[in-house]
């Protein structure tokens, strides 16, 4: 059932997507004519609309990946294709005490959540107040409220309180945190870290192993290849966003 205050994602035939938040009295306006708010209601989750010149809707509410991938960004976020993967080689489970060093937008904050399930923590170090609160809103505005997430404002190059299970780096410079993870860390506890370019891996692979207390240190990168399929036309796409980032993952080891 759809509400008033709800988020759906309306799709036309061309496949343009639009966020709309269902008010009471509210219209859609398109270059195809309006859709009232009630109309979306009345037709729910899965369902179809038609707008005033009668074209074609779906009507489906927002996934994560729609979520994150359809706000205005202020911050560049962790794509879901790596989300997932980050999850997968962090072994991601309720329970777990996490770090994640900067918030951002709040994307990978939500993955985090969301895999944590309400139990364990998640402590978000982040040095710009704006982004901070930014990210509160958008990481409320999806899952609503939370208790088992703490945001503080900091600069973690110098430093973290706190114990953790699993350290995520999201950072500009992420090597300048590993040397707090000799306590911080748990032993065989995971970090892992999103990297764009390749001095930035080197330099932080080359800090794993001078602190000389992490192992299973892995790096890879991850390209998500989209095929069209359409009728006998069954190729890859001709476009391809080719790079976003490496990934970085190290055990710790007692020391
Ligand atoms: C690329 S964004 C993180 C995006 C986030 N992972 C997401 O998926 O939405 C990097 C963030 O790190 C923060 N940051 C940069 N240097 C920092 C530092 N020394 N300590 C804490 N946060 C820092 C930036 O302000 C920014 O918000």
């Amino acid at each position: 059932m759809l509400k008033y205050g709800d988020k759906v994602i309306l799709t036309d035939h061309k496949k343009n997507k639009h966020t709309v938040t269902l008010k009471e009295g509210g219209k859609f306006s398109t270059n195809y004519g309006y859709i009232e708010h009630d109309k979306i209601i009345e037709a729910g989750n899965g369902g179809i609309v038609l707008s005033s010149k009668n074209i074609k809707y779906t009507v489906l509410k927002p996934t994560y990946i729609d979520y994150v991938m359809h706000i205005k960004r202020n911050a560049q976020i962790i794509y879901p294709k790596d989300t997932a993967a980050m999850l997968m080689e962090g072994d991601v489970y309720p329970g777990l005490e996490i770090l994640e060093s900067g918030i951002g937008q709040g994307a990978f904050s939500i993955a985090l959540l969301r895999a944590l399930a309400g139990k364990g923590h998640l402590v978000s170090y982040e040095i710009r107040e704006d982004f901070a609160e930014q990210s509160a809103r958008f990481i409320k505005e999806f899952l609503g409220d939370v208790d088992n997430h703490t945001i503080r404002i900091g600069n973690i190059y110098e430093g973290f309180e706190g114990v953790y299970d699993r350290v995520f780096l999201d950072l500009p410079e992420p090597w300048h945190v590993l040397k707090y993870l000799k306590d911080g860390l748990r032993d065989g506890g995971i970090v892992v870290a999103y990297i764009p370019t390749v001095l930035q891996l080197k330099t932080f692979v080359d800090t794993l192993k001078e602190l000389n207390y992490f192992a299973d240190i892995e790096s890879f990168e991850l390209i998500k290849r989209p095929w069209k399929v359409d009728g006998l036309s069954v190729r890859p796409e001709m476009w391809i966003y080719n790079h976003s980032a490496f990934i970085c993952r190290a055990r710790k080891m007692q020391s």
